[in-house]
């Protein structure tokens, strides 16, 4: 079908991910990826693992108050669950509660060729429509296509990189449109380096300004799509490193003067950041947001903060102390969407969740 089509119905989907008060919950792990949050418990990396996990996040009850949608790898999407009442597909579950479920459909980075050294591109244009519609047959209405960038001395990122993975994440976004799904466009750069905030600032200001420009050459309808950038941090390394409120003021400023107004929400990602670290930014973000009247909503799509101390708790068999784990961080960052978050009012495990050069 064409855009045209599914142009309502894309606005209207993503005006429900951008509901005041929720974020998404980004479940989105490679099989990989959660084998190795697995390990941390010490549990094995098997498909009933996986799905006792999934389960656990899709029966929490409540979860909807803070939670407009989930991002789901393509195993979960078609996998059932083990709940007492017969094994109902996970994303069914996700639906009965509110939650919108949506779909991983890149299929990773590889590198660079002409780029500078640790450059990449994002992979899965190939065969893109057609898994979309079946995505969207089985109940997904959004995707996400996560691009990657890093800030180094050695000159990265190079323009190659920014150009390339930017028109990636135009195509993407035209091409699951066509198929009734809206866009998350995540062009993450990464927290490595010991730069600045001010060199993220501006480095990050230029990749929006490319990533937008991509966009509008492909006809992206932006009302059906959605931002997820990373916060403007300092790198990891750099000996100082600002306030919360520094990174709000710094963050709405990059994103006023790149994102237009017609893109419903803006939608984090945690990017390393400890739990209550990732709630502060986010709650003094939307504070900034609110004293120069930004026009978007500006929400969450965290991973690892979202779902760090619940793996923790549940280590494979606490199903209720994991959901409670989860429930609290949600609560946190809903109110932080909202600018009132009370620093610590939730629990956290408040381990750095930084891994160098992470992949998802
Ligand atoms: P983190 O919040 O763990 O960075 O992950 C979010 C995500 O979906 C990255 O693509």
């Amino acid at each position: 079908m064409a855009l045209e089509e599914f142009r309502e119905q894309l606005a209207a989907t993503a005006a429900a991910l951008a509901e005041p008060g929720t974020g998404l919950l980004a479940a989105d792990e490679s099989t990989g990826t959660i084998g190795k949050r697995f390990e941390a418990i010490g549990l094995e990396n098997s498909e009933a693992h996986r799905r006792d996990y999934r389960s656990l996040l899709a029966t929490a009850d409540g979860l909807a108050d803070a939670i407009s949608g989930v991002i789901l790898y393509e195993e979960t999407l078609f996998q059932d669950s083990n709940d007492a009442s017969g094994g109902l597909p996970i994303v069914e579950l996700f639906q009965r509660q509110g939650i919108v479920p949506g779909i991983k459909v890149d299929q990773g980075v590889e590198p660079l060729a002409g780029g500078l050294a640790g450059e990449s591109w994002c992979t899965g244009l190939k065969g893109l429509a057609e898994r979309a519609s079946r995505y969207y047959a089985r109940g997904a209405r959004f995707a996400k296509w996560r691009a990657v960038l890093q800030i180094t001395a050695s000159g990265c990122p190079s323009e190659l990189a920014v150009r390339e993975n930017a028109w990636g994440l135009a195509r993407y976004a035209r091409t699951v449109q066509e198929q009734g799904l809206v866009p998350i466009v995540e062009p993450e750069i990464l927290m490595d380096g010991d730069h600045d905030i001010a060199t993220t600032a501006s480095v990050q200001e230029w990749v929006l300004r490319i990533v937008y420009e991509a966009l509008a050459v492909n006809g992206v309808f932006l009302e059906g799509s959605l931002l997820k950038p990373s916060m403007t941090l300092a790198g990891a390394a750099c000996p100082h490193q600002p306030s919360a409120q520094e990174v709000g003021d710094f963050t709405v400023r990059t994103l006023s003067r790149t994102v237009p107004a017609a893109v419903p929400a803006i939608l984090f990602l945690s990017g390393g950041l400890s739990e209550e670290d990732a709630s502060l930014a986010l709650n003094a973000i939307n504070q900034a947001a609110d004293g120069v009247g930004a026009p978007w909503h500006l929400g969450f799509s965290f991973g690892r903060a979202l779902q760090h101390s619940c793996l923790k708790h549940w280590g494979g068999t606490d199903v209720a102390a994991g959901q409670a784990a989860l429930l609290a961080r949600a609560r946190a960052n809903g109110a932080a969407s909202r600018g009132c978050y009370d620093a610590g009012s939730e629990p956290s495990d408040d381990a750095s969740l930084f891994v160098a050069n992470y992949s998802y």
